[in-house]
């Protein structure tokens, strides 16, 4: 327990999208700012954040075993906080408090820069503070930030959504879409680039609407180009495109700077038209298919990754069999696949046809089989090619059996390579041969054929030996390089 005069700790649970994530490293930097410090591993800390995500069926009930797990801990701990926000928080509001009143903050997506405060005025009040607002009070991105990977960062170019999908919670819970302007994009990916960050990963719930805020309809496509000139960043990606707003000018900004990845996550949900009309996801699967078309026509080895849902109601075997079809004819690197479940609170939950469990489940089987297939063929024809690996930190740790270690090539797949002896730090740059591969990775194992320092790489170290944060990384470092629980929706 912290004295009166000791440092308060903290420790952020995040559940959710990148986005989520992305919000963590934000209350991180707002409790760094306010004099908190996180807790060392394997201490209790002063305050608990629970940075929740209301998508997964049953995600209030988890939220509630946590926060009951944490009542006798709290107890046993005096001057502790328990402080519970983001997406769940600004569904349920004040309810938390009434089903757990050992919470001693609820704050919503709108607010995260209120944290702070509410905690102090929790403490001196000695009473629960509800905070949700219900639209957005200042751009997150104006907050300060406590980044968890030395050479990666995610940058928000907006937040929020303008779409209706059937089943989607997020547009209720992160409010319409606000953009942010360029010129702040811009400025906060130099900055990080100025500070040794090799990658970045622009974020937003629909990145190709980017623009409709200050009206230029071409404005991700240009802030694209404009990452390409920022001298020192090697690695751009972004995430979710919607194929409703997917626009050529996109695809050639894509194919024509070379810092932008040849990599494309493209949720396409369902590949029945049917489906697609009853989740009111304004394309249809000859226009997802076609949008491939001219990214492979513009960048013939972009890697491209999918999300797809199983089971939403109404889905007949035809319609399921048509995503089957489609997943044949796209040849996704991989996808998220996701069993429909009820998410209250959503059109879809009150929608006739609810597809039975086990229908679902057996879909979802047949799906996982034929997606693993398809990377596995797609994988396979890498074989042979020399890829551009940039060494991941927690993927990087040496695998002690095979002594192996990790990273992303250029397409976002993931490598485990022979490493070289001194080994390569993460961050660092490494090309190799793919000596074989499986459905979920390459293998590399013939000696690199060069390795790079970089900044990155430099940056790491500098944290490694000053920050006792560099522990943390491994946590968060599949998240940063594009394997989270979820993807941000879109
Ligand atoms: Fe918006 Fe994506 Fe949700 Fe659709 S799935 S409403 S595009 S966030
Ligand atoms: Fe979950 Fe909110 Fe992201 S509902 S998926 S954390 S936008």
């Amino acid at each position: 327990m912290a004295g009166a005069t000791q440092q308060r700790t903290f420790a952020i649970r995040t559940y959710g999208c990148q986005m989520n994530m992305h919000d963590s490293e934000r209350l991180a930097g707002l409790l760094e700012g306010a004099g908190y410090r996180r807790a060392d591993e394997g201490a209790e800390p002063d305050v608990v954040v629970f940075n929740t995500c209301a998508v997964r069926e049953n995600a209030d009930n988890r939220l509630y075993g946590n926060l009951g797990h944490l009542l006798p801990v709290k107890n046993a701990h005096p001057g502790m906080q328990i402080a519970v926000g983001g997406c769940l928080a600004q569904k349920d509001r004040a309810a938390i408090t009434e089903r757990a009143p050992w919470v001693d903050v609820v704050f919503g997506t709108h607010n995260i820069g209120s944290l702070p405060a509410l905690l102090e005025r929790a403490r001196i009040r000695r009473e629960a503070q509800v905070e949700i607002l219900e639209s957005l009070e200042q751009f997150p991105s104006v907050l300060p930030v406590s980044r968890e990977s030395a050479y990666s960062g995610w940058v928000a170019i907006s937040v929020g959504c303008n779409n209706t999908c059937t089943f989607c919670i997020v547009p209720s819970l992160r409010g319409k879409e606000e953009d942010r302007r360029p010129g702040d994009v811009l400025a906060e990916v130099r900055a990080l680039a100025d500070d040794g960050v090799l990658e970045i990963t622009l974020l937003g719930q629909n990145v190709n609407s980017y623009g409709v805020g200050f009206g230029d309809r071409l404005a991700f496509g240009r802030l694209l180009r404009a990452c390409g000139e920022i001298e020192g960043l090697e690695r751009v990606r972004f995430t979710s495109p919607h194929p409703r707003d997917f626009t050529d000018d996109v695809i050639e900004a894509m194919a024509q700077t070379p810092n932008v990845m040849p990599q494309l996550h493209m949720p396409l949900q369902s590949g029945s038209d049917a489906v697609l009309r009853a989740m009111r996801r304004a394309y249809r699967r000859d226009k997802y298919l076609a949008i491939l078309d001219r990214v492979r026509a513009a960048m013939p080895e972009a890697a491209i990754t999918t999300d797809i849902i199983v089971g939403f109601p109404g889905e007949t075997e035809q319609d399921f069999s048509d995503t089957l079809d489609l997943v044949r004819a796209a040849r996704f690197a991989s996808a998220f696949t996701f069993q429909y479940s009820i998410r209250p609170g959503t059109p879809a939950a009150s929608m006739p046809d609810q597809v039975p469990p086990a229908v679902v489940a057996e879909r979802y089987e047949r799906l996982a089989a034929l997606v693993a297939e398809v990377a596995w063929a797609e994988n396979r024809k890498l074989v042979g090619s020399e890829v551009e690996v940039l060494v991941a930190v927690g993927e990087g740790r040496k695998d002690s059996a095979t002594h192996r270690m990790s990273g992303r090539a250029r397409d976002n797949r993931l490598v485990h390579f022979a490493p070289p002896d001194p080994a390569p730090r993460p961050g660092d740059v490494l090309t190799t041969i793919v000596t074989s591969a499986s459905p979920h990775y390459l293998l590399a194992d013939a000696a690199p054929l060069t390795v790079r320092a970089t900044r990155g790489g430099d940056a790491w170290a500098a944290r490694q030996a000053g920050d006792a944060r560099a522990d943390d990384y491994c946590a968060a470092t599949p998240v940063l390089l594009g394997i989270p629980a979820l993807r941000t929706p879109g």
